[in-house]
């Protein structure tokens, strides 16, 4: 007779890889993957350091809670973005790097991210750069 444990060590076991593809197909944001497309499309204009790298664009560090057009070291934001007066947040984000230009009339900010998965992941990354 198998005891009650033995029984639940087998459940256990056929649940377990159910589980698991439950958790790899969530919708959770690849922190990873949004470093690495950061990296590829954004960093050639942004810096996320404190000190150095690229200028083109504003320093991205502690973007997320910030307004828009907020960065005091970055001199060059147009008029556009400086007058849209609203916070960076999850939302806003999304609306702007799905097309700046809808957004941000006149936005100077040139790259999109089409891709709802991968601009969710950029996003989850950027919100994890806390100054
Ligand atoms: C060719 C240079 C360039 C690239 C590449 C670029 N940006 Fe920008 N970005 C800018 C400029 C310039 C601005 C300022 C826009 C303005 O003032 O209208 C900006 C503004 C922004 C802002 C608003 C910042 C603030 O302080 O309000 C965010 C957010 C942003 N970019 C995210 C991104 C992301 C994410 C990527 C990659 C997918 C990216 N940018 C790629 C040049 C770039």
């Amino acid at each position: 007779m198998p005891s009650i444990r033995r029984l639940l060590v087998v459940a256990i076991a056929i649940l377990a890889p159910t589980i698991r593809a439950a958790e790899s197909t969530s919708d959770m944001p690849d922190i990873e993957h949004g470093k690495a497309t950061f990296n590829t499309m954004c960093s050639v204009c942004h810096s996320v350091q404190e000190k150095g790298g690229p200028v083109e664009g504003p320093n991205l560090l502690g973007l997320v809670g910030r307004e828009a057009a907020s960065q005091p070291d970055f001199a060059k934001y147009s008029p556009a973005l400086k007058t849209s007066n609203f916070i960076w947040s999850v939302e806003t984000l999304d609306r702007f790097l799905v097309n700046p230009m809808m957004m941000v009339p006149g936005t100077l900010m040139p790259m999109l991210i089409s891709d709802d998965k991968t601009r969710a992941d950029v996003i989850a990354y950027l919100a994890t750069l806390k100054q």
